[in-house]
């Protein structure tokens, strides 16, 4: 197939693109940098450097079989003291999208949608039928766009999909994690390990949880390209298939400082910080939905084998 992948400088674009190209996809990456990086487009993609909304017509007039849409802005603190950056960044950017893929009838959609649209879940794990009530600007902005395409899909025809990720984490080979302004864990975790940082910050130790810190479902990001690509090979035009995307284990932030010791051999010194605003206690995916209809299979989900991969990549890019 001939596949736009937007967002594909950046992480999970990036593993997503270098994957579809080995698969023998002939793949055409678009994104502004704003986030992502020159470097990490994957060689033998094509490589258009431009702002979506503005490019995403011209671009799908070429005749496309599809499109991953990766790009976004994807900050859960800066979501809220900047909304305007992903309601315009995020839901906008992706209306001109959808807008072009009807004009030019691009028959595919695979959507990165997030966890993020629960909000504090009713039960764990989570399934797809449960609540949606995002507690952030973020995830509000990624749940209207899950809507916008369920009219599309079903008024004009796309075979679409959301993938709602929970916490991707891992690397694959010189494709991984480099966000300039750090947040996720495992990553600064290992800068700890690397002696960028004095030490990480667990925020809260006394959550509802067995050793009192967030649980987190971690998911490999070669487990998630997996997805892309069957999610692309079975979705049915009229159709928005939403799956999430978990290995269905918890790990605490303690669990995930321990395993990161035991990989790096680093001391990895760890201090208690007060709660961070909007973290629930608890997220764990069901993926059963997945599994059954996709027939997806988390296969390097395994946090020490996690760990492992993006410890190499850090390591490498030192
Ligand atoms: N954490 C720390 N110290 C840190 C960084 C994180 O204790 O320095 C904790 C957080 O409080 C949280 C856990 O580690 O409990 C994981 O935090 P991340 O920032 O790595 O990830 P989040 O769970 O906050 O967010 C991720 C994605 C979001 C998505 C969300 C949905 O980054 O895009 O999962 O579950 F919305």
């Amino acid at each position: 197939m001939k596949l736009l992948v937007t967002g594909g400088a950046g992480y999970v674009g990036s593993v997503c693109a270098a994957r579809l190209h080995e698969s023998g996809h002939e793949v055409v990456v678009v994104d502004d940098l704003s986030t992502g990086h020159a470097d990490a487009v994957p060689d033998g993609c094509r490589f258009v450097q431009a702002d979506i909304a503005e490019s995403a017509a011209a671009l799908l007039a070429e005749g496309f079989d599809g499109v991953l849409h990766f790009a976004a802005k994807s900050l859960v603190g800066e979501s809220m003291q900047d909304p305007s950056k992903y309601w315009w960044g995020n839901v906008v950017t992706t209306l001109a999208l959808l807008e072009a893929m009807r004009t030019h009838r691009t028959p595919r959609l695979v959507f990165s949608s997030t966890a993020a649209v629960y909000g504090e879940p009713d039960t764990v794990p989570i399934p797809e039928s449960a609540a949606t009530r995002p507690t952030n600007t973020y995830g509000a902005t990624k749940l209207a766009i899950d809507q916008a395409i369920t009219s599309y899909a079903t008024a004009y025809g796309m075979a679409a999909t959301s993938l709602r990720y929970f916490n991707v984490a891992g690397a694959y080979g010189a494709f991984g994690e480099r966000h300039t302004v750090e947040t996720h864990l495992i990553p600064i975790v290992l800068q700890v390990a690397l002696g960028l940082r004095e030490q990480v910050q667990m925020f809260g130790d006394d959550w509802p949880t067995e050793d009192g810190t967030c649980v987190r479902d971690y998911i490999h990001v070669t487990d998630l390209a997996d997805a892309h690509l069957l999610a692309l090979e079975q979705a049915q035009p009229n159709q928005h298939g939403i799956y999430n995307l978990g290995n269905g284990t918890g790990f605490s932030v303690k669990q995930v400082v321990d395993a990161c010791r035991e990989v790096t051999g680093h001391p990895i010194p760890a201090l208690v910080a007060p709660r961070r605003e909007g973290d629930p206690a608890s997220l764990v995916a069901a993926s059963t939905r997945a599994q059954q209809e996709l027939g997806w299979q988390p296969v390097r989900s395994q946090l020490s084998r996690i760990v492992i991969d993006a410890w190499e990549f850090a390591r490498a890019r030192q």
